[in-house]
């Protein structure tokens, strides 16, 4: 099997009301993990590389260990550009053998989003590469993405009609109240989604895959692990999983994961220097960090997504 696109994935989950994973990568040991929770479970997966993973990693070697989880588990499996930010870069990852991308351009105006985001569908289209696009505004701070909270917008569901049929995306991410990194919200401020501008959009939209960035729920335990053993993460709070769960019920097809698998790769190193000192061969402390991965990976998958046994 080789890499596959994400339509019939979407497709059968938007039936089927589950959630595909997508999950970001990096490195070795985090593939390894993901996709040994999905061939446990017989999981479709997207993996997927932003422009900091490309510049840490080399986007070669980043889809030859891809493509070798595709050999190893027969899974099907998207590789998918993360918030891609030009139409060069986009370009660069369909040249590359992306089988996905996504095209950033929710910071512009919407007539430019529409302009950068036809630019992107049209070369993808013509080498059987499907295209995310994104409308509205999420807050949060990753390496390369920095959206103030004050700036933070919700998608209009009209716009958002207007904007699939002006652009011809396969899916469209939209901003109903997550955010990215693992602090989303204030220690006094409850977790709140707009369900109400989702199933909007799911009726002006039907059968139309959404995707939901910023869905890390920070796991409390693995932020324990993480401050018992000298780290500081007070008030990491992430999208509490039923919610995840109940969008995934609706339209949201894709539920990207980044920030979860950060905080539990972290935990199991400071845990194993913590009780480890003087070890210092990488194969002893990435392992546990490896098995954390899967361990968080294979819970999302059963118990979120809702995707296991849907490969
Ligand atoms: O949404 C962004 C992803 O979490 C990627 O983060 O740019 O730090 O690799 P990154
Ligand atoms: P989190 O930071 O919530 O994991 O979001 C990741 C993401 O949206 C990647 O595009
Ligand atoms: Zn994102």
């Amino acid at each position: 099997m080789a890499l596959v696109t994400s339509k019939e994935m979407f497709e059968k989950a938007y039936q089927g009301g589950y959630a595909i994973g997508a999950f970001n990568v990096n490195n070795m040991e985090m593939i390894q993990g993901i996709v040994k929770a999905g061939t446990e479970v017989n999981a479709p997966l997207i993996l997927q590389v932003s422009a900091g993973a490309r510049k840490y990693a080399n986007p070669t070697y980043l889809k030859k260990l891809v493509e070798a989880a595709v050999i190893e588990s027969g899974l099907p499996i998207v590789l998918h550009l993360d918030h891609g930010d030009s139409f060069e870069l986009c370009k660069s990852a369909i040249d590359d053998g992306f089988t996905s991308v996504m095209i950033d351009a929710s910071k512009y105006s919407m007539e430019e989003n529409i302009r950068i985001t036809r630019q992107v569908v049209e070369y993808a289209h013509d080498r059987g590469v499907v295209v995310e696009a994104e409308l509205g505004k999420l807050a949060g701070v990753e390496d390369d993405v920095n959206v103030d909270a004050k700036d933070a917008m919700f998608t209009n569901p009209e716009e958002a009609a207007e904007f699939v049929q002006a652009t011809g995306i396969d899916s469209l991410a939209i901003a109903i109240g997550t955010s990215h990194g693992a602090f989303k919200f204030g220690p006094d401020t409850k977790p709140m989604l707009r369900f109400d501008i989702l199933e909007q959009v799911g009726k002006l939209l039907p059968n139309f895959p959404i995707v939901l960035h910023g869905a890390s729920s920070v796991p409390q335990d693995r932020v324990k692990i993480i401050n018992e053993n000298g780290g500081a993460m007070p008030n990491a709070i992430g999208i509490p999983e039923e919610m995840l769960r109940q969008a995934a019920t609706m339209a949201v097809c894709k539920i990207n994961i980044d920030s979860d698998l950060r905080v539990a790769f972290t935990s199991a190193i400071r845990k194993y220097f913590n009780e480890n000192p003087a070890h210092f061969d990488p194969r002893q402390y990435l392992t546990p960090a490896r098995t954390a991965i899967y361990e968080i990976v294979k819970h999302k998958l059963i118990n979120v997504l809702g995707c296991a046994g849907k490969a």
